[in-house]
């Protein structure tokens, strides 16, 4: 575990890869900070060993980044929406998150990105709206002077993580093995600075993060 950062704040923490994610960084040692945009979502938050806050991204939610030293982006608007949320939420929520972070002080930044995001024109043309707004959600933050690791992973499945990923190609990839590569980004410095895509393939996270 890195010395500068202990308690992680999660926008998104009541999805896929934050669920996941949440109980992890606990078991490494981190304080958690769920932050979630209902109240109904609070109790569940508390059961991964998470401090639950409130906070929308379309709305306010800077107060709950308040005292985090690290904040991981892991929201999205999801595939059933439309672009008002792929803007509001992918391109406008992830922009106000790093403005957020910055503004509270929290200096780590770990963004889950998409696989594409760094050539949307070169995507399936139905995901590229996504990936254009993944694209510049990922460049702000590169800009932003935050110490910042973005995670480029390709689909996402439910299957139970295996511990072991692949950098430049591979199969989908669990929820629970980007949780694990977050978790890897905090504790390992060498990958603040890198845009790193991730796949479901052989090799341990924390070796597959190393430069
Ligand atoms: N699906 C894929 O194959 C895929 C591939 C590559 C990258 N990604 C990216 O991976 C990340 C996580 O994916 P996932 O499958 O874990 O996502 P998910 O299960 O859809 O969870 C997304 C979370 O974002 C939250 N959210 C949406 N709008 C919000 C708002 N206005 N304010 C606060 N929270 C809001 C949702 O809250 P509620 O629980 O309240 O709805 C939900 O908990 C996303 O950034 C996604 O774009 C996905």
């Amino acid at each position: 575990m890195s010395d500068s950062v202990s308690r992680v704040a999660v926008l998104g923490a009541n999805g896929g890869i934050g669920r996941r994610l949440l109980p992890r960084l606990a078991t490494a040692g981190y304080d958690p900070i769920g932050v979630v945009r209902s109240e109904d979502q609070v109790e569940r938050i508390r059961e991964a060993g998470a401090e639950p806050r409130l906070g929308d991204l379309e709305e306010t939610f800077a107060p709950a980044l308040d005292g985090a030293d690290a904040v991981v982006f892991t929201a999205g608007s999801g595939g059933g929406t439309g672009w008002d949320k792929t803007l509001m939420v992918d391109l406008w929520g992830a922009k106000r998150a790093v403005d957020a972070a910055a503004q509270e002080g929290a200096d780590r930044f770990v963004m889950i990105s998409s696989r594409g995001a760094d050539n949307p024109q070169a995507g399936r043309a139905p995901l590229r709206p996504y990936l254009v707004a993944k694209h510049f959600a990922d460049r702000y933050l590169r800009q932003s002077g935050l110490a910042e690791t973005i995670l480029r992973p390709t689909r996402l499945t439910e299957a139970e993580g295996t511990g072991r990923v692949a950098t430049t190609d591979g199969d989908a990839i669990p929820r629970a093995d980007v949780a694990q590569a977050v978790v890897a980004c905090l504790q390992d410095e060498a990958t603040v600075g890198r845009a790193i895509e991730l796949y479901g393939g052989d090799t341990p996270i924390a070796d597959a993060l190393r430069p």
